[in-house]
């Protein structure tokens, strides 16, 4: 453990990162995000991760949903596609190689559900991001776990973290039992949080420092999901999709803190400011 293992994610850092669109781009050049999302009643965390990888730059974006999300999602999200994966929750998911995957807000943990989950995970090769109940089905077993492709993202909040990983005392304990699983397992762990932190597989650490408690609102945590599956599908590295993801998340936060207050804005309003992010970038 030295100090070079720990990092503050600055402005220079992200504008490093930070790639602007290439004129002579087109759809193609942003490649394919696709949205594992929803459940009956729980539509919203599929149009709040969808609008966000909108919003984010991928070329292609589609929505797996569940059949009662179809019209919700083509009238909130109608520069998405929909496929659907059953019918009241998500029964199977659609394998396309030339995608990018972002798994979990909303998904709820049906045994159908988990039972799709798992076959994909199976299956899949290339890194993926896994949020929430994905990340709380994978958590009953060991097993399931190290289904994880080699350099995915996982985006746990505190608790999600826990039942992944077991309980520790305190934060830092937290950040040094993610380390040694983010070595062992060769994935990137977004450890969601005021001050979020992201590590990668060598157990290096990067702090964020944008964000606000106008976030500690449902719904926060699937902008995140859409933003950093958006980045992945624009060929950014996982390492920095996730810095970038995690920097534009709560800079749009900011953005939205000033113009709304911290206890009025809404997740939505997030991804209304995340163009204006765009803007102070390029
Ligand atoms: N300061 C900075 N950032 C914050 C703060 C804060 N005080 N509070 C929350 N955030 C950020 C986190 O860093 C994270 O990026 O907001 C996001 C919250 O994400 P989640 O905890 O995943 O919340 P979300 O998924 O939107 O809603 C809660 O999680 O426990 C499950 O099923 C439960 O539906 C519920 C969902
Ligand atoms: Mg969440």
């Amino acid at each position: 453990k030295t100090p070079t293992d720990y990092f503050v994610i600055d402005d220079e850092m992200i504008k490093e990162i930070f790639k602007p669109k290439n004129d002579f781009a087109h759809k193609g050049t942003y490649g394919k995000a696709i949205i594992v999302a929803g459940s009956c009643g729980k539509i919203g965390a599929a149009v709040l991760a969808t609008k966000s990888a909108l919003k984010t730059g991928t070329g292609l974006t589609f929505t797996i949903a569940p059949n009662c999300g179809y019209e919700i999602l083509q009238t909130s999200c109608p520069e998405a596609m929909f496929i659907s994966g059953g019918k009241k929750y998500i029964e199977e998911i659609e394998i396309q190689k030339d995608s990018v995957y972002g798994i979990g807000p909303g998904l709820g943990t049906e045994s159908q559900t988990e039972k799709s989950l798992l076959k994909f995970l199976k299956q899949s090769e290339n890194p993926l991001l896994l949020d929430a109940d994905a990340l709380n089905i994978i958590s009953k077993n060991q097993d399931h776990i190290n289904l994880i492709p080699k350099n995915s993202v996982i985006t746990p909040h505190p608790k999600e973290f826990e039942r992944l990983f077991g309980t520790t005392e305190d934060s830092f304990e937290r950040l040094e039992l993610a380390r040694i699983k983010a070595k062992e397992l060769q994935i990137f762990i977004v450890l969601k949080d005021h001050h979020t932190q992201i590590i990668d597989p060598k157990g290096k650490v990067f702090y964020n420092i944008t964000g606000n408690s106008g976030l500690a609102k449902g719904g926060s945590g699937d902008l995140l999901t859409g933003i950093i599956t958006s980045l992945l599908a624009q060929k950014y590295s996982p390492e920095n999709a996730s810095i970038l993801g995690v920097w534009l998340h709560g800079k749009a936060a900011d953005f939205a803190a000033k113009k709304f207050s911290k206890e009025s804005m809404l997740p939505t309003d997030v991804i209304g400011e995340l163009g204006n992010v765009f803007l102070y970038l390029n």
